[in-house]
């Protein structure tokens, strides 16, 4: 096991790739916090902990609120002690134009998605310090490659990008590790959410099947294994790196047929 005596908090974790990590981190060994805004996600997640022997606690919480943020922490260091990684997951998907985008949605979307990462860390870091910790930020290809209909969302991944490196630069003589995954089209909630937003939800699906050189979707647990990757020793000289894990979409387009 490459996570024993490990504590992990993941946010996002009652559903899709959050919750296929907190399993995964669980089967390694670690003890896992599984924060969500949707807490009965949350619960059904550390269920099926339990039922793999490992342990966890649900947290409700609103990344986007600085005192919800703050509980968490509370709740964490009163449940576990310590924290070893934080993984910063939560996001949503406005799958709009700008011109389309309401002020509110946009709002929202940046503090949930990049004021999240940024609460998360501000608040976790002292703890983090004092385990030579390490953060674990959710960008996606869509941090390099735009697609339509989702300018916002783009905007906060890239931003999340620049963040991780930016922390990872101002934390690494701490000790404290800073990298980020950006993953492909992965089958969880909110590619779901933008292939129903198309006008051929199926079509959308099996096209964006072929934009991957691997010309399929990822699993939610693909991209698990590279957050336990990155939150163990194996990755020890790892930081401030934004890591792929998108069966060569970034590599360029494949043939059509
Ligand atoms: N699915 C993909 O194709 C894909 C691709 C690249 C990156 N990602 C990223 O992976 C992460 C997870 O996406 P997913 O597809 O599993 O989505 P999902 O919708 O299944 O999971 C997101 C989780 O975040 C939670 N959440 C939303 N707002 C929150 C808030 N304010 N506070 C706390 N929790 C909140 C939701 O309740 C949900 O459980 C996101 O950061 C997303 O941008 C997903």
């Amino acid at each position: 096991m490459r996570l024993k005596h490990h504590v992990a908090v993941i946010t996002g974790a009652g559903s899709g790739i959050g919750r296929a990590s907190a399993r995964e981190f669980a089967k390694e060994g670690a003890k896992v916090v599984v924060a969500d805004i949707n807490l009965d996600g949350a619960r059904e997640t550390v269920k099926q902990i339990e039922a793999l022997g490992g342990a966890g606690l649900a947290v409700e919480v609103d990344v986007a609120d600085p005192q919800s943020v703050e509980r968490l922490v509370d709740e964490t260091l009163k449940a576990f002690s310590q924290v070893h990684t934080l993984f910063n997951n939560a996001a949503i998907q406005v799958n709009k134009t700008v011109e389309n985008t309401t002020v509110e949605e946009w709002n929202r979307e940046i503090s949930v998605n990049l004021g999240g990462v940024f609460l998360c860390s501000k608040f976790f870091m002292p703890h983090l310090r004092k385990t030579q910790g390490c953060i674990i930020n959710m960008s996606s290809v869509n941090g390099f490659f735009v697609e339509p209909m989702c300018a916002g969302y783009c905007a906060t991944k890239a931003a999340i990008i620049g963040l991780t490196k930016a922390m990872a630069i101002d934390h690494g003589k701490e000790g404290i590790r800073i990298n980020c995954i950006c993953p492909g089209y992965i089958d969880a909630g909110l590619a779901e959410g933008y292939f129903q937003a198309q006008p051929d939800p199926a079509a959308a699906r099996a096209a964006a099947g072929k934009l991957h050189a691997l010309w399929r979707i990822g699993k939610p647990e693909e991209v698990a294994r590279l957050a336990v990757f990155l939150a163990s020793a194996d990755a020890s000289f790892i930081t401030g790196a934004a890591l792929t894990v998108d069966g060569g979409f970034s590599s360029g387009l494949p043939p059509a047929s």
